[in-house]
């Protein structure tokens, strides 16, 4: 599948939009993923308004690429759906990743920004969207149609990772 080696952070977009279609179809690859007893917990916020997008892009230092994409994904996980609690970051990270290999495939870009790695952002989150108790940041995934850069594949396997038998 030549889309998991291809895929970059893309965080330079053309100014024009996604189709509602491809929009679609990368919310649909997300909810495709495998989850801890099938909870599925994931829940999505499509923004493309520019003021919710602009006002994305400073939740910290490192999401200011998301004022210039097409559309930006809240990843949310809803606590009311949790069957396993404790894997609803794993079952949220597959969702991600998904979402980001189809973006890949319908030749868009797209950058995951970490939303549940710090207090302070998941709080801005939270926050901007008036999000109740039971629903809690994960990521943000922000998409576009790549400007100055592309996907292409860059190597990264590692012989000396790979441990047959045992760590050794
Ligand atoms: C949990 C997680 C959090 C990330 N947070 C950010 C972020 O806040 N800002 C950003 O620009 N990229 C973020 N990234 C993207 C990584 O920087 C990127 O995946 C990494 O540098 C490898 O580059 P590649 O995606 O082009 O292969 C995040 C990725 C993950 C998996």
């Amino acid at each position: 599948m030549k889309e998991i080696f291809n895929r970059r952070s893309i965080r330079s977009y053309e100014n024009r939009p996604v189709e509602k279609e491809k929009i679609e179809k990368l919310l649909r690859a997300a909810m495709q993923a495998p989850s801890a007893a099938n909870q599925q917990p994931w829940e999505f916020i499509v923004v493309e308004n520019k003021d919710t997008l602009k006002k994305l892009s400073t939740m910290s230092p490192y999401s200011k690429a998301a004022e210039g994409s097409a559309v930006t994904f809240v990843l949310l996980a809803n606590t009311e759906n949790f069957i396993v609690e404790t894997a609803w970051q794993q079952d949220m990270a597959a969702a991600a990743e998904n979402l980001l290999l189809e973006a890949t495939y319908l030749g868009l870009g797209a950058v995951w920004f970490g939303v549940a790695t710090a207090d302070t952002c998941v709080t801005y989150v939270k926050e901007t969207f008036k999000l109740p108790e039971n629903i809690k940041p994960f990521a943000l995934i922000s998409v576009g149609y790549p400007e100055n850069q592309e996907n292409q594949f860059v190597d990264r396997y590692s012989e000396s990772k790979v441990h047959y038998e045992g760590f050794k």
